[in-house]
């Protein structure tokens, strides 16, 4: 489960969030939208604290943070461990794939349970090579980013974010850099996710895909968040 609580954020006078509340329910599959600039990227960025906020409370599964404006300048050892534990519960997909050029696939994927996780590097290969699968890229493990399509590049990208074995998976527009006949293999991998139980929150235009798999819309419009269902 994740949720979000009282959050405020503002850049300078420009305040995006106002005591925002939400909850998304584990297992299902979010989707946001809105106009250009409402802060659906910042809302993503708040939920694994790569972006401060001014205050507000995220809840990730068993570990909640309540931060307040201003702490980021003093921050002690304890509270430090628990914004890097909030990291690691969360897989975060960008629009431009970011993936390292002089890496293999496989080694992409491995890189961050090796060294972050502090994985064995046989066992994190063995896991990888499972989610490649999963992804539909078993064949490609020795293959440059360069040599991949833009759809296989960001399934490379979920993959590796999966590889950390996250609680949520949050996706800012994944598609929007890709050739439109390759959206389909990114959001079926994410249709898949959806049917083994993992929470995502997809930032993406694509009002079919959310037709078809969301549970919820939240709808950002004129400073307000609201929850609507589609038909
Ligand atoms: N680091 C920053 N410093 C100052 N203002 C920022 C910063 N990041 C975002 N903003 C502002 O916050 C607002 C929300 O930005 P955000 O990127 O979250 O919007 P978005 O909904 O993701 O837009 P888009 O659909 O264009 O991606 C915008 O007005 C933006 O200019
Ligand atoms: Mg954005």
């Amino acid at each position: 489960m994740v949720k979000i609580e009282g959050l405020t954020k503002s850049f300078g006078t420009h305040t995006l969030f106002k005591d925002l509340t939400l909850e998304f329910p584990p297992g299902d599959l979010t989707v946001v939208m809105g106009p250009s600039g409402c802060g659906k990227s910042t809302l993503l960025r708040c939920i694994n604290f790569l972006e401060f906020f001014d205050s507000g409370r995220i809840t990730i599964g068993d570990v909640a943070v309540q931060w307040n404006a201003g702490e980021a300048a003093n921050l002690p050892a304890e509270k430090r461990r628990m914004l890097q534990q909030m990291r690691l519960k969360t897989g975060m997909v960008f629009q431009s794939f970011n993936l390292f050029p002089h890496l293999t696939v496989l080694e992409n994927v491995t890189l961050a349970p090796v060294q972050v996780k502090k994985m064995r590097p046989n066992e994190a290969a063995a896991m990888s090579r499972r989610i490649l699968e999963r992804v539909g890229l078993a064949e490609k493990e020795d293959a440059y980013p360069a040599k991949l399509s833009g759809g296989q590049q960001q399934r490379v990208a979920i993959a590796r974010g999966l590889a950390m074995q996250p609680e949520v998976m949050l996706y800012d527009e994944p598609t929007s850099q890709l050739d439109p006949r390759l959206v389909d293999e990114v959001f079926n991998v994410m249709r898949e996710l959806d049917n083994e139980g993992m929470t995502q929150i997809v930032v993406t235009h694509h009002v079919q895909f959310a037709k078809d798999v969301a549970s919820g819309v939240l709808v950002f419009e004129d400073g307000r968040v609201e929850w609507r269902e589609l038909d």
